[in-house]
């Protein structure tokens, strides 16, 4: 394997003969600059309040799965900083759902506090008003007694943006956004073969991390800290040639490669345990394993391919790199998506509503159901072996505090590290970040992130 050729490349591509435009296709290198990030951005209060006000309140943002809300009546909380959403289905159509402020107009009470829910209309518990499904205003308790100015209006809940993509809610506080299909471009059309909309969840998790949600969601968009963090996954895993593409709005990918040995472990000759344990998920036999492990990740496309054939399943949308690997996308400004063939492992990082220096981390594990034990997400995304994967039951959603178990082991791993990020980031110390291009998906994420604190978006 020829390992060095940076700084001409920068990057690794996966197909050298993907046409432009197409998902496998390297993106033009976007020149973010070589400055050093000031640390300031991740604790200073006032900082945060500008935050809140230029990003959060001006950008698309993941709030959850319409498949949460199948039926008309059904909702969702979604909670981000000191807001509050209620996400509702309000017909039979796919794409009728909308989002209020969860809010009451009265006296300003919280609407709903349950993550989720059903019901015929919305009632606040403190003095009763009632609004139906589309927002308009249903009742008034003892109406006479206001003076009519105060009512006239019918005073409707207050909406916020909301529309769809592939069955993933996404909303946003401005009017003015631009269209979610064209924020996202070209994210939906790269993953368009997974056909997300028909997975299922079968894990969601939520816990509080002691670091601001940036520092969190740094150390997901960039795998230099691979070697030192999850050595583990070294013997079956390229955590340095790696294609990184950086898009416009601030999304970002990186096509990791599974299947292949990291240059940085030791033996490079053998078929290592790790390996050997990708092969089998995939039924290759050991009598089948290659001589050279280099032969190991094409074996495996094959083998993934042939089985998803036997089982039924219509794999014709996807690349064979995208049998193997982790397509890695980080959706601007707070959402990261794992995609593999079998699930997608979902992570969203929300910030307080007050404290700069803590977040709150989601966790959401999506899978295809299929008729066969072999056929699971991957191992990396933590779904304990006792988990209902058939699909059948949504799974309630768990809180955890930071540090309990239930992230999987190698989300644990990250975890553990956020809290002495945040501290020594806080340290006179410390001058700022310092980016490879290994972590080029970071810089261009945080020059996106100084647009809109620039005004610029
Ligand atoms: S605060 Fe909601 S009805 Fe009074
Ligand atoms: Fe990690």
């Amino acid at each position: 394997m020829d390992k060095v050729d940076f700084p001409e490349t920068k990057s690794h591509p996966l197909n050298e003969e993907a046409a432009p435009g197409t998902p496998e296709a390297l993106h033009p290198y976007v020149d973010n600059g070589g400055g050093i990030i000031s640390p300031e951005r991740n604790f200073d209060p006032q900082i945060a309040h500008e935050e809140w006000e230029k990003l959060w309140c001006r950008v698309w943002q993941l709030a959850g799965l319409a498949s949460d809300i199948p039926e008309v009546g059904d909702y969702f909380k979604y909670d981000v900083g000191p807001e509050s959403f209620i996400i509702t289905r309000t017909g039979p159509g796919e794409e009728d759902i909308a989002a209020y402020y969860n809010v009451c107009q009265h006296r300003g009470n919280r609407l709903v506090m349950d993550d989720f829910g059903s019901v015929d209309h919305f009632t606040c518990l403190f003095h009763t008003w009632q609004w139906n499904l589309d927002g308009s205003l249903k009742q008034i308790t003892d109406r006479e007694t206001f003076r009519e100015n105060l009512v006239a209006d019918n005073p409707p809940l207050t909406q916020a943006r909301c529309e769809i993509w592939d069955g993933f809610v996404f909303i946003n506080m401005d009017d003015d956004a631009e269209p979610l299909l064209d924020f996202l471009d070209p994210l939906p059309e790269h993953l368009k073969a997974y056909n997300f909309k028909d997975m299922k969840i079968i894990k969601d998790l939520q816990t509080p991390w002691p670091c601001n949600w940036k520092i969190g969601h740094d150390a997901f968009i960039e795998v230099y800290h691979v070697h030192a963090v999850h050595p583990e996954i070294l013997p079956f895993f390229n955590d340095y040639q790696v294609q990184w593409d950086t898009y416009r709005a601030g999304h970002s990918r990186q096509l990791l490669k599974f299947g292949e040995i990291s240059h940085r472990f030791e033996d490079q000759e053998s078929i290592n345990p790790g390996l050997a344990a990708l092969l089998g998920e995939v039924n290759v036999a050991p009598e089948d394993f290659p001589d050279n492990p280099d032969d190991s990740r094409r074996l495996i496309q094959e083998a993934k391919r042939a089985k998803a054939e036997r089982l039924g399943l219509d794999y014709s949308g996807f690349t064979d790199n995208q049998l193997s690997d982790d397509w890695n996308y980080g959706i601007f400004p707070n959402v990261t998506f794992n995609a593999h063939p079998e699930g997608l492992l979902i992570q969203r990082f929300r910030p307080h509503a007050k404290d700069p220096e803590k977040m709150t981390y989601d966790l959401m594990v999506l899978f295809h159901p299929v008729d066969d034990p072999t056929y699971r997400v991957p191992a990396y995304m933590g779904v304990e072996d006792d988990v209902d994967i058939s699909g059948k039951v949504r799974p309630e959603r768990r809180f955890i505090g930071h540090g309990e178990p239930g992230l999987g082991d190698v989300i644990s791993q990250d975890a553990r590290m956020m809290e002495y990020v945040q501290q020594g980031i806080n340290s006179r110390g410390y001058g700022g970040a310092r980016y490879s291009e290994m972590e080029q998906q970071l810089r261009h994420w945080h020059r996106e992130w100084e647009r809109y604190m620039d005004g610029e978006r």
